[in-house]
């Protein structure tokens, strides 16, 4: 009977890596693959999760802002989306609790009646148009929604016109003069003492805008509906003290406070229809059009089932959300109108608001009219999906602005994925000189404990920040382990280490790889929400089986079933998890080609599929007809 010994740890290089320490116990070779289940006697921190209510019926529910369909879209509608769907998957995906994501388009409104009248269509042609880009966007960048919600669905429509009688029968709306200053842009009146003068640098034109959102405003007179915000001041304010977690992060609760405190008026939400004709009518009164945001808040619920709930089943519609992402810029209609809204109706308030900040280009917002804005459809068909997600969601600022930038980008891809995922995967899968499967077989007994903030903690530390509501903060912690982890490789050196005649090398080199390993099968479970492709791929070339994928997984040494590969982890530079990305600009061009003609060749043999069905079946007669 031969006997593997422990490493010494006076072998492991003098660096921070000592604080890595391995006592293993005697273990004998011949039963080392039916030595389980083991049990190790480890520092390691109980996983806490943030699943308190997985058996409860009510799926976890989160929303992203409704785009508006003037515009194509950019970067920072994909940020939206992407933060929504990591929060989505992160519950679905590793806590195994139903989850609904609801995304969609703003149609309604000034904006787009005048988009529409500018490129001579009709609004809801214009609409179709656009909305279909950002299905199409959405799709690309994998975001896995449940409904993708127009404001001109039906459903959505009936929700509305129903919202706005009960607001009625509530005595909340009157019809008065209304006078102040709009902007088509933000859809929103904004008071005197927030407007000033401002002169366009191109043209030299003054024009008023808001000091708040830099928008051009024109001032409005008309007779319309207001919605008697001021009647809930106190209650918004009770509510805002009882949950100040509320808005995360939570510096931005104290604007929303204020102005609660100090600005609240009634809020105009109907529009003369020879103004605003594009949009839902006043309920019993056809001269009048609903504020478009009014009609756009209401979106959250009807996804969920409003009007149309019965007693007692709410909840199984998802509402109330457990989170809305949304931009800072329209903080104040989630934060101040919309839960006056449905205060006003004594519906349930959303359980979190997390708004994030911008994405600017040279420092600068991104704007159409400013030709900065980075179309993500172009970045993803060069790169593909993963990357521009990982970029988003590594790079991206909850709390502050982050810059865009395409160099950052390849800087970025390199250092984390290709040089740190990507090559800890090729390190561990590829080599010749160890049989993976082998070395997770007979894992090591023993006592592991492993410095502050490392693999073991791993787990913790990211739920807490899914919990927080930071997806940013996770996935540099996970990457934080990547990097680690190659870097002890690279310490250790296993691959010369298993070459020596001695048993303690030996040895040695196995507990490397196998952390290495562990590593790798604990950050590719962490990273699906966030990666959901490469990160499937990675768990496969680990041969982690799908059924151990979820965040009862992440426990160091919880899985010994692992390393046999389901994939090819691949030979070459090419085929490795992540190549190089295309650097020049020819490349990228020569990719597009590419993915371009494929595109158009896959849509013909749909579109000729299609046209052989009709030729072959024009025959048949239709069901019930008569043959003749
Ligand atoms: N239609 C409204 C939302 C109604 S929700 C009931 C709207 N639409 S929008 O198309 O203008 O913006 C949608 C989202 O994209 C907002 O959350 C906004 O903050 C976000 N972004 C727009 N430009 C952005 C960046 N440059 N960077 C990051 N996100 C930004 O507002």
């Amino acid at each position: 009977m031969k006997f593997l010994k422990a490493a010494p740890l006076g072998r492991l290089p003098t660096s921070k890596w000592q604080q890595l320490t391995i006592r293993q116990t005697w273990t004998c070779t011949s039963c080392l693959s039916s030595c389980s289940p083991r049990r190790f006697t480890t520092s390691l921190p109980r996983l806490s999760s943030s699943i308190t209510d997985s058996q409860s019926k009510k799926p976890y529910y989160v929303t992203t802002p409704i785009f508006y369909v003037n515009a194509a879209p950019h970067i920072g509608h994909m940020y939206s989306m992407t933060l929504a769907d990591v929060l989505k998957r992160y519950q679905e995906t590793l806590h195994s609790r139903p989850a609904i994501l609801l995304t969609g388009t703003d149609e309604h409104g000034m904006k787009i009646q005048q988009a529409a009248s500018n490129k001579d269509m009709h609004p809801k042609q214009f609409c179709d148009e656009t909305a279909e880009q950002f299905k199409e966007l959405a799709a690309a960048a994998q975001i896995s929604h449940n409904r993708f919600i127009r404001t001109t669905d039906p459903d959505h429509v009936q929700a509305v016109e129903h919202f706005w009688f009960l607001l009625q029968e509530k005595g909340l709306i009157y019809e008065s003069k209304h006078e102040g200053w709009y902007s088509v842009s933000d859809e929103a009146f904004y008071p005197e003492s927030q407007i000033e003068k401002k002169m366009d640098a191109f043209t030299g034109e003054v024009y008023m805008a808001s000091c708040e959102s830099g928008s051009k405003v024109e001032w409005v007179e008309e007779r319309n509906y207001h919605f008697r915000m001021t009647a809930l001041r106190e209650r918004l304010l009770r509510f805002y003290a009882e949950n100040p977690g509320w808005v995360v992060p939570a510096k931005r609760m104290s604007d929303v406070v204020d102005w609660v405190e100090n600005h609240l008026t009634d809020l105009s939400i109907s529009r003369p229809v020879n103004r605003l004709s594009w949009g839902i009518r006043v309920p019993g009164d056809a001269t009048q059009t609903i504020y478009v945001w009014v009609d756009a808040l209401i979106n959250y619920i009807t996804a969920a089932g409003f009007p149309n709930w019965q007693p007692g089943r709410r909840e199984v519609g998802g509402w109330p959300a457990d989170v809305h992402v949304i931009g800072k810029d329209i903080v104040r209609f989630h934060c101040v109108y919309w839960p006056a809204l449905l205060l006003a109706l004594d519906l349930p308030m959303p359980k979190k608001v997390l708004t994030h900040a911008h994405w600017t280009m040279n420092r600068t917002k991104m704007s159409k009219s400013l030709g900065n804005v980075v179309n993500p459809m172009y970045v993803m068909n060069v790169h593909g999906a993963d990357v521009l997600r990982f970029y988003l969601m590594f790079e991206g600022g909850i709390g502050n602005d982050a810059d865009y930038s395409n160099d950052n980008l390849l800087v970025k891809h390199k250092k984390y994925l290709q040089g740190g995922v990507g090559n800890l995967v090729s390190r561990i899968t590829r080599s010749k000189l160890w049989d993976l499967r082998e070395i997770v077989a007979r894992s090591p007994r023993g006592r592991i404990e492993f410095p502050e903030n490392n693999l073991a903690t791993l787990p913790a530390t990211v739920d807490k920040h899914m919990q927080n509501l930071d997806p940013v903060s996770a996935i540099r912690a996970i990457m934080e382990v990547v990097t680690q982890a190659n870097a002890l490789l690279s310490e250790i050196e296993p691959w010369r280490l298993i070459k020596s005649t001695t048993q303690e090398d030996h040895d040695l080199a196995h507990e490397m790889v196998y952390l290495a390993a562990e590593s790798l099968r604990i950050c590719g479970i962490l990273l699906q929400p966030f990666l959901p492709t490469k990160a499937g791929q990675l768990l496969d070339m680990l041969g982690v089986a799908p059924e151990n994928r979820t965040f009862k997984n992440t426990e160091i040494f919880s899985d010994p079933s692992y390393g046999e590969a389901i994939i090819n982890p691949g030979k070459s530079r090419e085929d490795s998890l992540f190549p190089a990305l295309y650097q020049g600009l020819q490349a990228a061009e020569e990719k597009l080609r590419t993915v371009k003609k494929e595109r158009k060749a896959a849509k013909k043999r749909q579109w000729k599929a299609q046209k052989g069905k009709e030729v072959d079946e024009w025959w048949k007669p239709e069901a019930g007809a008569e043959k003749s």
